[in-house]
């Protein structure tokens, strides 16, 4: 087994069939975070599943976080299929999966149909049944009649150049850390630019670990955050002049962003060990939005999972900033500034500097960074 950690439930699942034709059958149209979802599941970043969950599993990540065997898995990944696509499926027991184009992209075997319960399902997924709230109206959005079984997977989901070059998927990372000699590997999940804050954590988890996965998420997100294209521009130009080469490799996460606070960071935990990390950064809010989730609770919930459900080691930082007294990178736990000596700046005064052509402070981001947020604003 390549890699310095195995894959969640001991295999890397493999759901790849690029030889796999479309035979005109009853078809299922994917919305774009069922795309991603079935990309994951066909590289094995999602190991162990091999398709869209049945109601068994969906009942028990539902209600306890875990799979049906007990390994930790926190939110449901299902397939809605609206009641057209059903009424033309008939009992057919393999369903064609296309784009909103009509492009093939791989079959499902169809083990069972079962109606979902969004509303349940956000009030524990998400702690929250608000439709204000990004990832409850997204699941809202999806059809509540899943079709679950395993999958076959044809074609890859689309990315932008940028990121496609840097597509890496579990297999192909796990090589590359064995390559390097890595025995330790923290991956860095961002939906972000990577700023002076996120810079900070990286590098204080790198002394702790032979290697660094900075590891954007390029599938959808909201329409206020960054698109994938150029906060790849800014990772490329953050790593030729502030990081040492060696230690760090880049690749992306072709996910959906649920937003859903501490229970997405423990899928994106479980997807990190599948692409081979030992290690995995858990900030401020993560994976949160709004104010839905207290800053830590995040963090906390690793508390409630054993090593044996999930064996990947998330690595906590608090909210760190620049200290005006000590001139650096700090957090409280290790800083002696008031909030008055922190340089903190909203995202959204800082999407109004940016948009106004202003370069925030160096404290907050590096002058390369800016400079491409900048440009991509005109
Ligand atoms: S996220 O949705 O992907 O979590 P973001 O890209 O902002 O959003 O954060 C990436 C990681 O950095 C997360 O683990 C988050 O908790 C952490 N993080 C972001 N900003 C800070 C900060 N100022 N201090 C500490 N951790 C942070």
């Amino acid at each position: 087994m390549s890699g310095p950690i195995a894959p969640h439930g001991g295999t890397l699942v493999d759901r790849l069939d690029p030889d796999l034709t479309s035979s005109g059958g009853p078809s299922v149209t994917l919305s774009a975070r069922q795309q991603a979802d079935l990309d994951l599941i066909g590289v094995g970043a999602f190991s162990p599943l091999e398709g869209f969950m049945g109601s068994e599993a969906y009942e028990s990540v539902v209600e306890s976080m875990r799979l049906p065997n007990g390994l930790a898995w926190s939110i449901p990944i299902t397939l809605g299929v609206s009641s057209d696509e059903l009424a033309a499926a008939g009992t057919a027991d393999r369903l064609e999966l296309v784009d909103g184009d009509g492009r093939f992209l791989g079959v499902i075997e169809v083990e069972e149909r079962y109606e979902l319960d969004p509303t349940r399902e956000a009030a524990k997924v998400f702690g929250t049944t608000d439709e204000a709230h990004p990832g409850v109206a997204g699941l809202y959005a999806h059809p509540t009649t899943a079709v679950a079984g395993p999958v076959r997977v044809a074609a890859r989901m689309g990315l932008d150049d940028a990121s496609e070059k840097h597509r890496l998927d579990p297999a192909a990372s796990r090589a590359r850390f064995d390559e390097l000699g890595w025995k330790t590997v923290v991956g860095f999940q961002t939906r972000n630019p990577i700023h002076r804050a996120h810079e900070y954590i990286t590098k204080v988890a790198l002394e702790s670990v032979d290697g660094l996965f900075i590891h954007p998420l390029v599938g959808e997100t909201k329409s206020d955050d960054i698109p994938a294209d150029v906060r790849m521009a800014c990772y490329l130009a953050l790593m030729e002049g502030y990081y040492p080469s060696d230690r760090v490799v880049l690749g992306v996460l072709p996910a959906a962003m649920r937003y859903a606070g501490p229970k997405e960071a423990i899928l994106h935990a479980i997807m990190r060990q599948n692409y081979g990390c030992t290690h995995f950064i858990v900030g401020r809010d993560h994976a949160g939005v709004g104010d839905y989730y207290g800053t830590y609770d995040a963090q906390h919930i690793f508390d409630d999972v054993s090593r044996d459900e999930l064996a990947i080691e998330p690595m906590k930082f608090e909210h760190s900033f620049w200290c005006k007294l000590t001139g650096s990178m700090a957090t409280a736990k290790t800083s002696p500034a008031g909030p008055e000596d922190r340089v903190f700046l909203s995202g959204t005064k800082v999407r109004e500097m940016l948009g106004n052509g202003e370069m925030p402070p160096e404290e907050f981001t590096r002058p390369e960074v800016a400079q491409i947020l900048i440009d991509s604003y005109r």
